[in-house]
């Protein structure tokens, strides 16, 4: 057989393999006592409806899977999407984390989507109603600042500054 029919061989067992293997999905139907509803109140229908096409796949603990999300390789690097977007930012368990990092999310969530870093490309691809409008931006916006404003009441002033990190040892 001639080296590249083997090496053709081989990467197509390969593929027929990794079906087999699949992440675990993340969809879960239990609402935490930590979700940002319940501790922040509801949110607006339309606020709503802007993070469900936007950005809840990759920010909660439940996420819309595409047909593709059945074949591999796909999943897993859909599955990494989800995984390190919910460390960085996950609504349904929100209140879990520092006020202080709570605080900060909520301007992160504004700065990220100013500056276009979200929704991530990728996802903006397929995803075409995720491409939010001038108007809905500013809709994201101001509860973020509502969020931010409600905790900023209660806190008081220094509870809200994160921890600076140590300076690294030279
Ligand atoms: C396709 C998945 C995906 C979607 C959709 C998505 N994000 Fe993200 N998000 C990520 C990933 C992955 C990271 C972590 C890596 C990074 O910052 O690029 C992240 C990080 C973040 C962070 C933290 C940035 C930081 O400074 O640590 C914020 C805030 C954020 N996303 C907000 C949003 C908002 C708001 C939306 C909707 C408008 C959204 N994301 C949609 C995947 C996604």
């Amino acid at each position: 057989m001639k080296l590249w029919k083997k090496i053709a061989l081989v990467i197509i067992a390969a593929l027929v393999i990794i079906q087999f293997f699949h992440p675990a999905k993340n969809q879960s139907t239990q609402i935490l006592a930590t979700d940002i509803v319940n501790v922040y109140g509801p949110i607006p229908a339309d606020v709503d409806d802007i993070l469900k096409r936007a950005c809840n796949d990759c920010h909660t603990n439940n996420t819309r899977y595409p047909w593709y999300n059945n074949i591999q390789p796909v999943a897993w690097w859909l599955d990494n999407h989800v995984q390190e977007g919910k460390q960085h930012l996950n609504f349904s368990d929100f209140a879990s984390g520092k006020i202080a990092r709570q605080y900060k999310r909520m301007q992160d969530c504004i700065e990220e989507v100013k500056e276009g870093g979200m929704p991530l490309d990728s996802y903006l691809w397929i995803h075409k109603d995720a491409i939010l409008t001038a108007a809905e931006k500013q809709k994201l916006y101001a509860w973020c600042n509502a969020i931010r404003d409600t905790i900023k009441a209660k806190y008081p002033d220094d509870s809200l500054i994160m921890p600076k990190r140590p300076p690294q040892q030279q």
